[in-house]
């Protein structure tokens, strides 16, 4: 039997800003003070820390982790399982240097971002990587630690060569 579609469970603290448009999975916290732009999806068991801020048009898939004060751009798509850390030597009682995402950012999925990095405005960061170092704009890293690539004009080249051949099989 079909279950209704109607996220249940999800705790978002008062103070937390929420755009218009935004979606919001089953089972999601989000912390205080938070911000999160119109036309954001968030999915399902997602955790949002206090004084986060996300921009517009984000896609922030199931089981994904994003620690305090983390700030990601517009249009920044997060693989699931992919944590963001604060702390670079915890605990450190506070001592906390944030991720910094910029715009039309990939992330995929079960990546770990640590302490204090800048993933740099249209990069890629492929499955399973850990990012341990900033990385530049346009680029595609991968790997633990993750290491240049790519760049996203191939990638994105790539990606449509990938999708082209998936729909040659199905016709
Ligand atoms: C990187 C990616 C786009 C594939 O790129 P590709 O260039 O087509 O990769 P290939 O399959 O040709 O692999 C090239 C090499 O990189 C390695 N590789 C591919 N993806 C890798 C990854 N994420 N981490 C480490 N190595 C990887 C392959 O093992 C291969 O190594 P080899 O040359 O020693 O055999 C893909 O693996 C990926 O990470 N996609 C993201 C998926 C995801 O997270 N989606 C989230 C939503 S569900």
């Amino acid at each position: 039997m079909p279950v209704a579609d109607t996220p249940q469970y999800q705790v978002i603290h008062p103070t937390a800003k929420i755009g218009r448009n935004v979606k919001i999975w089953h089972l999601v916290y989000i912390g205080a003070g938070t911000v999160v732009g119109d036309g954001t999806s968030i999915g399902t068991l997602v955790q949002i820390d206090r004084e986060v801020r996300i921009g517009r048009d984000c896609r922030i898939q199931g089981n994904v982790y994003i620690s305090s004060k983390s700030v990601i751009g517009d249009r920044v798509f997060i693989g699931p399982g992919t944590v963001f850390l604060n702390d670079m030597y915890p605990p450190s009682g506070g001592h906390w240097e944030p991720p910094v995402v910029e715009d039309n950012v990939i992330i995929g999925g079960g990546c770990v971002i640590l302490p204090g990095v800048t993933i740099g405005e249209g990069a890629v960061i492929g499955a399973h990587s850990t990012v341990t170092r900033d990385v530049n704009g346009d680029s595609m890293v991968l790997g633990t630690p993750a290491r240049p690539y790519i760049s996203r004009n191939e990638y994105e080249a790539r990606k449509k060569q990938y999708i082209k051949g998936l729909e040659e099989k199905k016709s």
